[in-house]
């Protein structure tokens, strides 16, 4: 009996010493753990991987980035919880994500916000985003840069050319309010739900289709259940990396330093990995059988426009960040 309560005790203890983090992470505990709920082949990730490269080198290997792709270490929704809570470093989710901590993240995702991606660009480089990253230092967590993720655009297994097209067809959103909201303006069904449950539910018609960009319509192979791609650009979403406070705390000021300027350089960088992964992954989804559809857009942004206009007319604080956004449009 002794001998059994011993070995179920090191049970205990090694599983517990080997939870997702501990497992990656080195003993001097310089190492940052970094979810990623996409491929490595993701502009993503590359950029992470080129940030953690550097930081590596120009700190003397105080900082290696370990980043664990492919949601492996849970949805966004959950690694953010897991940053918050101090058992990982850091992690990158979409903005809509943080609306659910500080409802001004709203604004910076709003349908039809940005005009371009040069538009989108100009504004991260700006210090338009500055006060609202750090507004969740508090919470135990703050966003450190904002990556692009191009735009957003409809799919599902039938044609959509019109709002009439999608009447009553679930499309699913990632899980915001104001994402369900505009999907439900622009006259389908918003269904939110994780990344990662999309293709089983679109495959079980659970959902009809979903909405996102080329790249991860075709790094998660959506194409085989949603065949059509139907360009409404509704959204372009930015992505934060976001990392726990405590760990950004515990750095000295002079990696702090380092740290804080390399992320800031991999912003530029995502965006030119980013415009180079776009016509590829359109075109290996073509390839596969996809059809791309330029549907009429008007009828979509004219419905989310008037969305827009109700919910900054409620809240003066996101209706501010609207407004120095728009300002920098060309
Ligand atoms: C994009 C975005 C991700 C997000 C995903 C989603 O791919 O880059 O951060 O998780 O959309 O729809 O959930």
């Amino acid at each position: 009996m002794k001998k059994l309560l011993a070995i179920l005790a090191t049970s205990i203890v090694a599983l517990t010493a080997c939870g997702p983090r501990d497992a990656k992470t080195s003993s001097d505990g310089k190492t940052i753990t970094v979810a990623f709920n996409q491929s490595k082949s993701h502009p993503q990730h590359l950029a992470l991987r080129e940030f953690g490269d550097e930081l590596e080198r120009q700190t003397k290997g105080r900082y290696k980035l370990n980043i664990q792709p492919n949601a492996i270490l849970g949805s966004q929704t959950e690694t953010l919880e897991m940053v918050q809570g101090g058992t990982l470093e850091m992690t990158l989710v979409s903005s809509s994500l943080l609306e659910n901590y500080n409802s001004n993240y709203t604004a910076i995702s709003l349908p039809y916000v940005y005009d371009s991606l040069k538009h989108q660009k100009a504004v991260f480089e700006s210090d338009v985003f500055d006060e609202l990253l750090a507004s969740t230092t508090g919470k135990g967590f703050q966003a450190v840069a904002a990556y692009t993720a191009g735009a957003r655009s409809v799919y599902t297994k039938t044609p959509i050319n019109t709002k009439a097209d999608l009447a009553g067809k679930k499309i699913r959103v990632m899980e915001s309010e104001s994402k369900v909201a505009m999907m439900n303006a622009m006259g389908g069904v918003g269904t939110p739900m994780s990344q990662g449950e999309v293709y089983t539910a679109i495959q079980q018609g659970i959902i009809d289709g979903g909405e996102n960009n080329e790249v991860t319509y075709t790094d998660l192979k959506h194409y085989e259940v949603a065949p059509y791609f139907s360009y409404t650009e509704h959204l372009m979403v930015p992505d934060l990396v976001v990392v726990n406070n405590s760990f950004y705390n515990s750095m000295s000021a002079e990696d702090k330093t380092v740290f804080d300027a390399l992320i800031q350089k991999s912003v530029e960088r995502e965006f030119a990995l980013w415009n180079e992964s776009v016509e590829t992954a359109k075109q290996t989804a073509i390839n596969k059988g996809a059809k791309f559809i330029e549907p009429d857009k008007a009828e979509f942004k004219n419905a989310s426009l008037a969305l827009n206009e109700k919910t900054l007319a409620s809240d003066s604080a996101m209706k501010a960040t609207y407004d120095k956004i728009r300002a920098l449009a060309d």
